[in-house]
């Protein structure tokens, strides 16, 4: 419950003066009332999403089906079904990306997958998380995920995947060390994994984590985005661009999700765009959080807009 994806919405709510009431201390679940209007909230999840609006888009394979049969833009996927399905879709979409259908924070994604014995290991990996998984074409370009609340665009952020600087004489695994002290130091969820899948993905690459980078040399060294995977995040909301923004109001207002989270790739030209998750809980953190946790309660209790105050120093 004391998780920052729960207190950065309890303390904007306490600061309106709305009550919060928590069920089960080891849970993040909480209630939220204010004057004669109650709502239950998990996360950033909350009863304004209808049960079965959460099952559809927080499970990726039904969210793809969902959006490519409304015309979205969708990178090719199939639900694993058998090894030789498996290898099958491999040959024709190669490279491409295993991963659980239902997990976060890119737990038990695989990239950059073109070999029958890199699938073998993705797909056991990705098993361990859930039965499930999904395979899914990889596509290229850069990595945005765009907040929605009251199906309201509300911020656009840019992931970078996580990388090292060489310089000349440290190992990747040092480097990727020294990094991970850095980063832990102010969030301890920021860290790059020093486990199978890195050591695989620099495979992919021509590198080993006993590689030693050029002085100046940056190496990608995990290729999912995410910020739970070392990833960087850069607020873009400013510069994103409108077509953009237009395709996801069109996706929650199809959808039915006021509050979502749209991750997408998009080349550098703009030509080419694939939504690849439709999140209905934005794991709303401190980094940037503050105002989507103002929006949000903007949301649930209208009457309290603008009454929050900024936060004491
Ligand atoms: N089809 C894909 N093509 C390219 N990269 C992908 C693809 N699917 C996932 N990724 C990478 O993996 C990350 C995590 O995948 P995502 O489907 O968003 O799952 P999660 O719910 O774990 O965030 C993405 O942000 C992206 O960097
Ligand atoms: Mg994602």
């Amino acid at each position: 419950m004391l998780s920052p994806y729960t207190t950065t919405i309890t303390n904007e709510a306490l600061r309106r003066g709305i009550t919060v009431s928590v069920i089960d201390p080891s849970v993040p679940i909480f209630e939220l009332c204010h004057g004669s209007s109650t709502i239950r909230c998990y996360r950033s999840l909350s009863d304004r999403v209808g049960a079965v609006t959460f099952h559809l888009t927080q499970n990726k394979f039904l969210a793809g089906c969902f959006l490519r049969e409304r015309g979205f833009p969708v990178p090719p996927q199939e639900l694993y079904a058998n090894f030789k399905q498996a290898c099958d879709f491999l040959e024709q979409h190669s490279p491409i990306v295993v991963k659980p259908c239902m997990q976060w924070g890119a737990r038990g994604v695989a990239t950059n997958i073109s070999t029958q014995h890199d699938l073998k290991t993705a797909l056991k990996n990705a098993r361990r998380f859930e039965p499930d998984i999904l395979l899914e074409k990889m596509v290229t370009g850069d990595d945005y995920r765009l907040v929605f609340i009251n199906y309201c665009f509300v911020s656009a952020l840019q992931r970078r995947p996580a990388c090292v600087i060489g310089n000349g004489s440290s190992t990747v695994r040092k480097l990727i060390a020294a990094q991970n002290l850095r980063s832990t130091a102010i969030d301890p969820v920021h860290r790059i994994p020093l486990d199978r899948e890195t050591g695989r993905f620099l495979h992919t690459i021509g590198f080993s984590f006993d590689s030693i980078p050029d002085a100046g040399q940056t190496v990608i060294v995990r290729q999912t985005a995410n910020y739970h995977t070392g990833g960087s995040v850069h607020d873009i909301t400013e510069q994103v661009s409108a077509d953009l923004i237009d395709l996801g109001k069109r996706i929650v207002k199809a959808a039915g999700l006021p509050v979502a989270g749209i991750d997408c790739m998009r080349s550098a030209d703009g030509l080419q765009t694939h939504v690849i998750e439709l999140a209905p809980d934005l794991a709303i953190s401190p980094r940037g959080g503050q105002r989507i946790a103002e929006h949000f309660i903007d949301y649930l209790f209208p009457e309290t807009a603008g009454m929050h105050t900024k936060p004491a120093v």
